[in-house]
């Protein structure tokens, strides 16, 4: 892949884990070296649901930070905070009224999961969330959106939005195309394989955070829940928590899961636990190291800078859309 437009963002709303760096943050790098890389702090998308105001303006600095950390280099890659740049509700507010349909958003799975049973009581905001995510991506001409397993319909949703769109109005919108990674897209919670690892969880023992104590997080291992058998092989139907396990294990450690069954072939869960501890603990006092290298000062400078470069490319998207709805 290159030469392409790609996108992707964040929610500030809670401290990240190697879920996220396994499914999304991972690939991002990878990418920046050959295609025109812009990665987004999305904080509109976090106050979808309430967020402590002083916490939500360190989150800010913490997850540019994480980006930096990771490797997104912004002199290759633009790195922004989506609230500076206004196109972003404004194409938003445009989509609602020309593009998104209400029986394209009753479908979407994460709002039904994360609303539950008080479906009435959230706010218009998580159930409009997808139209805002539509307008982060068709801003840039995106055609690649690198994302999780869970973000998949929500981009599915942005392609019917861009193609209603130009049908109504004129050609504007490039129709873009997610790229979920086909091992790891998905790593589930460390006490309940059935569930997915998740930043807004209560119970931090189901995580393993970007930024989690080193010692902690070697705890949190050897808790984690196996599965009946004391063999040690890939089965996400029949062995779904070990599995899980090994995903980690490959994708931090560098290994294929193939290799891995055959290293601890007639070896137990202890052991291969005590092994996958060192694996994340080493993957994560490495991360530790870049983030604390860096400054609020220069993650500052790098979302100033990014709004700069990310802005004219929206303002120019959003002005001919004004155009093609009547709208100055
Ligand atoms: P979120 O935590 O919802 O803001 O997600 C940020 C990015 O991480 C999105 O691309 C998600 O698809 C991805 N992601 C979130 N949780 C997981 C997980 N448990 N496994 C893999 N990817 C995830
Ligand atoms: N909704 C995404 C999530 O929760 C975050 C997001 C917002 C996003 N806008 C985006 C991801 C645009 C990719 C592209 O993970």
């Amino acid at each position: 892949m290159n030469d392409k437009i790609i996108f992707s963002g964040i929610q500030p709303s809670g401290r990240l884990n190697i879920g996220n760096y396994i499914g999304a943050l991972s690939q991002w790098p990878k990418m920046q070296a050959e295609n025109n890389c812009i990665f987004c702090v999305v904080d509109y998308h976090a106050i979808t649901v309430k967020q402590d105001p002083e916490e939500l303006r360190r989150r800010l600095l913490e997850i540019t930070k994480t980006y930096l950390a990771a490797g997104i280099d912004p002199e290759k890659s633009i790195i922004f905070r989506q609230s500076d740049i206004s196109a972003h509700t404004e194409l938003a507010w445009i989509l609602n009224c020309a593009g998104a349909r209400i029986a394209d958003l009753n479908k979407m799975t994460q709002f039904k999961d994360k609303a539950g049973k008080n479906q009435e009581s959230v706010s218009v905001g998580l159930y409009d969330y997808p139209v805002l995510m539509a307008a982060d991506i068709l801003l840039y001409g995106t055609e690649i959106v690198p994302v999780g397993e869970d973000q998949k319909q929500h981009v599915e949703l942005a392609r019917d939005i861009a193609k209603r769109f130009n049908n109504d109005y004129g050609e504007v919108f490039e129709i873009p195309q997610a790229i979920v990674k086909t091992e790891g897209a998905r790593i589930m919670s460390l006490l309940d394989p059935m569930k997915k690892m998740s930043k807004s969880d209560d119970n931090q023992n189901n995580c393993i955070a970007l930024l989690d104590d080193i010692e902690e997080a070697r705890k949190k291992i050897m808790r984690a829940v196996t599965d009946s058998e004391d063999s040690i092989y890939f089965d996400v139907a029949e062995k779904p928590a070990l599995s899980n396990l090994l995903t980690i294990y490959a994708q931090l450690g560098n290994r294929e899961i193939k290799r891995l069954e055959k290293d601890y072939k007639g070896k137990g869960y202890g052991e291969f636990k005590k092994d996958l501890a060192d694996v994340v603990v080493k993957f994560l006092e490495d991360f530790q190291a870049k983030y604390n290298s860096i400054s609020d000062e220069e993650a500052l400078k790098v979302l100033e800078r990014g709004k700069e470069k990310a802005e004219a490319i929206a303002n120019k998207k959003l002005k001919e859309v004004k155009e093609l709805i009547g709208i100055k």
